[in-house]
């Protein structure tokens, strides 16, 4: 399969273990690649990857946030959700996988500025780069909700280096309070800055709620990618206006009365 990108990289595995017992059973995995120079990866950017045992099935690689970019090594947080995440955990140390990134825009970064980071589930993952690359770490704050437990996640990175909370939905119910504990963070935070990953529809509840107390807040969205590089429109997005725009380029991470969800 061409890959219309210039840099694209054979890179190795070098571990790839789910979070425990309790990781493997609900499908959330961590991956560490060698990093073949992405050092300069803004939070919030990610990477298209395809191992080069997938051949021709799946044929399109998969987008996964870089959770950190460290010299020698891209770390992956990720969840099984289909096929291709999958097979990703049919991975051994040595296999090679084709990456190309980092792509898109990231998160803003404000020094200084109440920074309120809110993520659901996987959503976590670009947060913990976030965290660790803040030029003011003291100044930001997580929300985490999750539903399977909280040793499946990279939380405790995060916890030693912000104000961390987080909120376990156990059942159906617990959707609104989880969105009244949001309501309640974003209140306190009018005027700041709050950034949010997760799914849809917590996006959704983010973006209402920022509207409703007036906080500045960009979202970065999942939808589904091909090519990762703005040739495949298979990403397309709406914004208030209509336009169609591709969450590969112009996103992952849009300000939050840009985009229609
Ligand atoms: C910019 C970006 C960053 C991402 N970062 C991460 C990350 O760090 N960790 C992580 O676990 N996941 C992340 N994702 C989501 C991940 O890419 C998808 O879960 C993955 O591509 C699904 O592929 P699959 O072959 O396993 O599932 P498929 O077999 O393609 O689909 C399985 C199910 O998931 C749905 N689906 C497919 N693609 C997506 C998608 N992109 N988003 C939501 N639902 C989808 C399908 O509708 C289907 O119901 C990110 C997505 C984007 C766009
Ligand atoms: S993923 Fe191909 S255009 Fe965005």
């Amino acid at each position: 399969m061409p890959i219309p990108y210039n840099r694209c990289k054979d890179v190795t595995v070098l571990s790839l273990t789910p979070h425990g017992p309790e990781g493997r059973e609900n499908g959330l995995w961590l991956l560490e690649l060698e990093n073949p120079g992405l050092a300069k990866a803004r939070p919030g950017q990610f990477a298209m990857l395809r191992p080069a045992s997938w051949g021709f099935d799946p044929l399109w690689a998969r987008p996964l946030s870089i959770c950190r970019a460290l010299p020698d090594r891209l770390v992956f947080n990720f969840l099984v959700a289909g096929r291709g995440t999958s097979a990703l955990t049919r991975l051994t140390p040595g296999d090679k996988v084709t990456l190309w990134g980092p792509l898109g825009h990231g998160f803003a970064v404000e020094p200084g500025v109440r920074t309120l980071m809110l993520a659901g589930g996987i959503g976590i993952a670009p947060f913990v780069e976030y965290a660790a690359v803040h030029p003011t770490p003291g100044q930001l704050s997580l929300l985490f909700g999750h539903r399977p437990p909280l040793s499946c996640y990279p939380y405790e990175d995060l916890a030693q280096t912000v104000g961390a909370e987080s909120f376990q939905d156990r059942s159906a119910e617990d959707i609104p309070r989880f969105v009244e504990l949001l309501e309640k963070r974003m209140a306190e935070h009018a005027g700041a800055l709050a950034l949010a990953c997760g799914p849809t529809p917590f996006l959704r509840s983010v973006k209402a709620a920022a509207e409703k107390y007036g906080v500045r807040c960009q979202i970065s969205l999942e939808n589904r990618m091909a090519c990762g590089v703005g040739a495949c429109l298979g990403c397309v997005a709406e914004t208030p206006d209509g336009e169609r725009v591709q969450t590969c380029t112009r996103g992952p991470v849009f300000w939050s009365n840009e985009i229609t969800l």
